[in-house]
């Protein structure tokens, strides 16, 4: 067929090239654009097609079959390859989009509880082993509860000490969340006869901005103790066995003059470390003769002691914690170091 035109005797080679190109197409994108171009206008398939015309008659059907096996051969090549192609793609995507759920866990380990909820447990340890029984109160509280009960009327300046969050709740100013764990006091003596040896931890409310070292939100415990004859010698030595019991032999107590108005008389408690410093812990004393008739007991019979501290604060001093916001913020790598 030498004298068959150019675009004719060309067509093999073309196509043969065509197929390795397509064979080496790196995506599916690629080999749909290399089919395209192959069998478009430009492309050595119509180049032929136009050619068929120059031929002589008589091979013109053979030459027409010629360059419809082309056409077919250069689509079953980019079939060929698309098909190859579809399954290491879909392999890619997948391995792409794989999400790393081990990413933030790292090793997995078991949890613990909060080192809030540890004090917690420690020092109810603690005083069940120095006799005294676990109580409980409301955090959502009568303002009788919270203030008139221990001593403290409305108008008394100590009022104006506790930054109060009120509840919208019955007469204005009736309903407060809990300013400390003093009202569990009212309500044991309430419900128990004496005597009455009480501790009472909780979460307690004030309307305080967050700083390092305050929050609006944080937790005391309260002691109570009514029995006959109990007076500050009393309170003292209990404050000693516990801070003893609590932290350890080479500690001890000193009480310092204060005043609540619910205890007379009152106490500032400070714990000294083995290293001579020391910690101020909390406020006590001798229950105060209204708060035992406003909790139904007769002041002539019995009389008692009282005490309240920060668990938050005690965990700060305990293992100087410079911010107590990050007690509460649950970031896992200041969790992870109690
Ligand atoms: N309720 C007092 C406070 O929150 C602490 C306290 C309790 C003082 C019991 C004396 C007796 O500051």
């Amino acid at each position: 067929m030498s004298d068959s035109p150019q675009a004719i005797v060309t067509l093999n080679a073309s196509v043969v090239g065509i197929e390795a190109v397509i064979a080496e197409a790196s995506d599916t994108a690629a080999v749909t654009e290399l089919e395209s171009n192959a069998l478009g206008k430009n492309g050595p398939i119509m180049a032929a097609r136009k050619a068929i015309g120059e031929v002589a008659a008589e091979q013109r059907k053979d030459v027409g079959k010629q360059v419809q096996d082309a056409k077919v051969r250069i689509e079953a090549a980019a079939q060929a390859r698309r098909d190859e192609l579809a399954g290491s793609e879909r392999a890619a995507l997948l391995a792409e989009e794989r999400m790393d759920l081990t990413e933030v866990l790292g090793t997995p380990s078991v949890g613990h509880l909060h080192p809030l909820t540890q004090a917690w447990e420690e020092l109810e340890d603690t005083f069940i082993g120095m006799g005294f029984r676990v109580a409980e109160g409301p955090h959502v509280e009568s303002d009788w509860h919270n203030f008139d009960a221990l001593n403290i009327p409305k108008g008394h300046p100590a009022r104006d000490a506790f930054d109060s969050l009120y509840v919208n709740n019955g007469e204005e100013g009736s309903t407060v969340l809990r300013t400390h764990t003093s009202p569990v006091q009212i309500r044991t003596m309430l419900t128990q006869a004496p005597p009455i040896h009480i501790v009472a931890p909780g979460r307690v409310f004030r309307r305080d901005t967050a700083d390092s070292t305050h929050l609006p939100v944080f937790h005391q415990i309260e002691g109570l103790v009514i029995d006959k004859n109990i007076g500050l010698a009393d309170l003292a030595g209990t404050i000693e066995s516990f801070t003893q019991a609590f932290f350890g032999s080479g500690f001890t107590s000193r009480l310092r003059p204060n005043y609540f108005p619910f205890t007379e008389p009152s106490a500032e408690f400070d714990v000294q470390r083995p290293d001579g410093s020391w910690l101020e812990l909390g406020g006590c004393g001798v229950v105060h003769p209204n708060v035992l008739r406003a909790g139904g007991i007769d002041p002539e019979e019995w009389s008692g002691f009282a005490f309240g501290f920060g668990i938050d604060r005690l965990l700060s001093l305990k293992h100087g914690i410079d911010d107590i916001r990050d007690a509460y913020t649950n970031d896992i790598r200041f969790l992870q170091q109690f």
